[in-house]
Parts: structure tokens; sequence; C-alpha cells
């Protein structure tokens, strides 16, 4: 885009730049409004625009109001002889370069041309760092084949009524998998009712799940409708089923049979359609080994098993994860816009994350709000994190860790004997004592 107010001027840019697709304005308005409909990659900006065509002032605000449509564009600023300043004015307020009239059009044409280039390189960039599954899963943000598959399976079950049992460690994302089931599904205007079944205490969970009537017991002053007949029509999502009593197993399982439930105290039946979604972080094999889990609910709960991997088992997705909720938690607590310390974006790619998602999610928002610069630290972050924890990609120092553990292995297995190490090593014996030296080895330990 062109926004130059000089006709004379407006028709040689036209014929400089024949070979791009132009868009000319005479002021900052009418520049404006064919912003809105188009969205240039560059645009040449002339800084002394009507009605102050000999200041800078529509210029100015030209700049500024291009830039909030569209913060990508490069602006490039020409400025008159004796502006030179005001064109450094304009760099500083965004403009990516300017250059001084009268126009020479071969140097016009280089910073141009540089300026697309720019331009395609940040989109480009931008994509990449966006490129994360993109299906009808929005919250979720991978990048990871093991998640992917996962994201693929939830979108295949949730059209339809099956029951699914999603096995992860602690904050892999049950919840929001089981949400994504549900909103996937014919049911997402229907209520979606989770339940955990670790957190209430045994002898409530019964009424909790199926209700009572008014009189069941002392207290139950009137009629209560447990979170299964709550989710009719929808969605019931059982966390952490690997809790639940066996008692209450047995009632669970009658419930998933007949598909009718009965309130405390009440003597009617009444029937409820609802999918069922549990989530454990147990071995409910263990548990049914260990006869805390009876095998019959186990099959009703589980026609489909979805296994979520780990965080550190999802290639890139800690990286990409951690940036997602840094700009996140940067607008959520209205602080600048940070990014991460060099070492911390490696302490992070390397990190095991043990609490996984939520783990991740908890450190970066404390260290959202607790860093006072442009720069989140490893202070911030919390993560213990020393160099040597990382994989080295150093060959030198690959070979030499892995002939270390093919020595001592060798030498275990044959019992310290130094010919038969050396056997199985495949080298000769002068070479074994070579490398003993080389690395400092103690054969005697
Ligand atoms: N792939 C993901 N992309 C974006 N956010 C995620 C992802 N996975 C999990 N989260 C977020 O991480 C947090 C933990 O997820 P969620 O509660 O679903 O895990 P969980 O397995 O149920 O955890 P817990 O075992 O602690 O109950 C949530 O805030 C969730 O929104
Ligand atoms: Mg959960």
């Amino acid at each position: 885009m062109i926004i130059e107010d000089d006709e004379g001027l407006q028709r040689q840019y036209k014929w400089n730049f024949e070979n791009y697709e132009t868009l000319i304005a005479g002021d900052r308005e009418s520049a404006i409004a064919l912003l809105k409909n188009n969205a240039p990659s560059v645009v040449l900006l002339d800084l002394g625009l009507p009605p102050d065509p000999d200041g800078t002032t529509e210029g100015f605000m030209a700049l500024n109001e291009i830039l909030s449509i569209n913060p990508m564009t490069k602006i490039i600023v020409a400025s008159g002889h004796e502006a030179r300043e005001s064109a450094i004015n304009a760099i500083s307020n965004g403009a990516y370069d300017f250059y001084q009239k009268p126009v020479d059009a071969d140097e016009i044409g280089l910073i141009v041309e540089r300026a697309f280039k720019l331009y395609d390189l940040e989109c480009e960039n931008r994509e990449l760092q966006q490129k994360q599954y993109s299906t009808r899963l929005p919250e979720l943000v991978t990048a990871s084949d093991a998640m992917e598959k996962v994201c693929g399976i939830i979108e295949r079950v949730a059209p339809t009524a099956v029951s699914v049992l999603l096995l992860g460690a602690s904050g892999t994302g049950k919840e929001l998998l089981a949400r994504a089931l549900h909103n996937l599904s014919d049911r997402r205007d229907q209520p979606f009712v989770a339940i955990n079944c670790g957190a209430i205490p045994e002898n409530l969970i019964e009424s909790e799940l199926f209700g009572f009537e008014k009189g069941a017991f002392t207290g139950a002053v009137k009629q209560v409708k447990g979170k299964i007949e709550s989710a009719e029509g929808g969605t019931l999502f059982l966390d952490e089923i690997g809790d639940l009593p066996l008692p209450l197993q047995v009632k669970l399982l009658r419930f998933l049979q007949e598909r009718v439930i009965e309130r405390i105290g009440g003597r009617q039946e009444i029937s409820v359609d609802v999918r069922v979604i549990s989530a454990t972080h147990q071995a409910l094999d263990q548990y049914i080994n260990d006869g805390r889990f009876r095998e019959d609910l186990y099959y009703r709960l589980s026609e489909i098993v979805v296994n979520i991997p780990d965080l550190k088992d999802r290639d890139g997705d800690a990286l990409l994860l951690a940036h997602n909720f840094l700009n996140k938690f940067a607008r959520e607590f209205d602080k600048p816009t940070k990014s991460f310390d060099r070492n911390v974006t490696r302490a992070i790619a390397s990190y095991d994350w043990p609490g996984n998602v939520r783990e991740l999610e908890n450190r970066i928002k404390r260290a959202v709000i607790m860093s006072d610069g442009r720069k989140i630290t490893l202070n911030d972050l919390e993560i213990e994190y020393s160099e040597d924890h990382i994989e080295t990609l150093n060959l030198k120092e690959i070979r030499e860790k892995n002939d270390k553990a093919a020595i001592v292995k060798a030498l275990s297995l044959s019992n310290g004997n130094i010919s038969e190490t050396a056997r199985l090593l495949g080298i000769s014996r002068p070479t074994f004592y070579g490398l003993v030296k080389q690395y400092n080895l103690n054969i005697e330990k």
C-alpha cells in the first residue's frame, strides 16, 4: 500500500512497483478504510499527509493505526531531507525502515523487497510457533505424534455413546479430554457432570451419585437429585474411578447394566440416559488383582481405553505448552509479554515434569506473577536444573559415554577377566588397556 498525497509521486511509485499488487491512498482516512478490507504486507507511508501536509501528525497517527490493526505490517516511512529526526522517531514507533525523498527507484525497490522477505519470514515463524494440533479440540495444545494419536481416538469415539476410560498420570489432561469428548458429541448442549470419586467421603458418595428423597435419613429435608440424574441427556464424568469404594462399585455396575437409578429412600426406578466417561491415574489392573476393583465394572467402563502419555513422552510439547501458558498468563495478569531465558527453554525441554501439564501450567503461572523483568529466569520457574541434565549431542562425549558403559558391562559379564572382556568388546588387550587409561577407569573397582 502506498500512502502518498502527491499525485506525481503516486504515479512514479505505481510504475516502480508494477510487479507488485498495489493499493494507493492519498490520506490517512482513505488508507485506513482500504486497510480494513485488505491486509497489505508492506506500506509506504508519507509522514506529511493532508490536512497537515507540512507536519507529521497525520503520518504518525496513520502509523499507529496501521500497526494496531495489523502489527505484522512492515511500514516504510518517507521523509524529506530536513525531517530525518521524525523518520528515526517513526522507527522507534514501530516503523520498519525509512528512506529520504527524492525517491531513488533502486533504493526503494531494495527496501521494499527486503520488507516483504522479512514479512514472509515472520509469518512463517509465527505459523511454526503456532503449529499445533489444529482440529476440533481448540483448548488442547500439542504437536507430538503420541498426543495426536490420542486426539484422533477422542475425535472418533466422541460422537458414539460408548463408555470411555481415560488412563493417565496426574495432570496429563484427563478432565480436559473428558470435556473434549463431551463437546465433540451431540450431547454438547446437555450437561457435563463431573464427580471426583476420590474427593468425597465414602458415606456421602452414594447420595452424591444417586440423590435422595425427603426424609430418607436425618437431615434429608428435601428431595435432592444425584449427579447421575442431573447429567440426564449429557455426559457423566467419573473422575478417580479407582477410588470408588467396593459397595458403590456394585451400585454403579447395576446402573450401567440397567440404566436406571433409585434415589436413596425412594421406591421408584428412574431411567437415565447418560454417556459415561471415567478416568483414573491408578493402575486398575493391579487393583483388580488385589480385589479392590471389580473386573465386571472395569469392562463396563472401558469399552474404549485411552492411554494418555506423560508429558515427558510428548516430543516438543513441554516447550510448546510453556509458550502457550506464558502468553495466556501474561494476558490474564496483565503483565508485559515475556520470553524465556535461553537456559530456561533448555530446562523446560529436559525436565521430567512428574506433575505433567498441570505442573508446567502452575510453574509458568507462578513465574509470570513473580518475575519482574521481561525474561523468565530459572529462578522464577524454580526448577532444579544443571547443564549435565541435558542430553549431550556432542559425538565425542556420546562415544565416550557408550565406550565406558560397554567396558563396565563387559567387565562384569566376564567377572573381571581381561582377555574375556577384550573379546566381548571386540578389541585387543592392548587396545583395552589403552581405553582404560584414556578414560581413566578404575578396573579394580
Ligand atoms: N494438551 C493440553 N493443552 C493445553 N492445556 C492442557 C493440556 N493438557 C492439560 N492441560 C491443562 O492442564 C491442567 C491439568 O489438566 P487436567 O485437569 O485435565 O488433568 P488431569 O489429568 O485431570 O489432572 P489430575 O490428575 O491432576 O486431576 C488443566 O488446566 C488443563 O486445562
Ligand atoms: Mg483431573
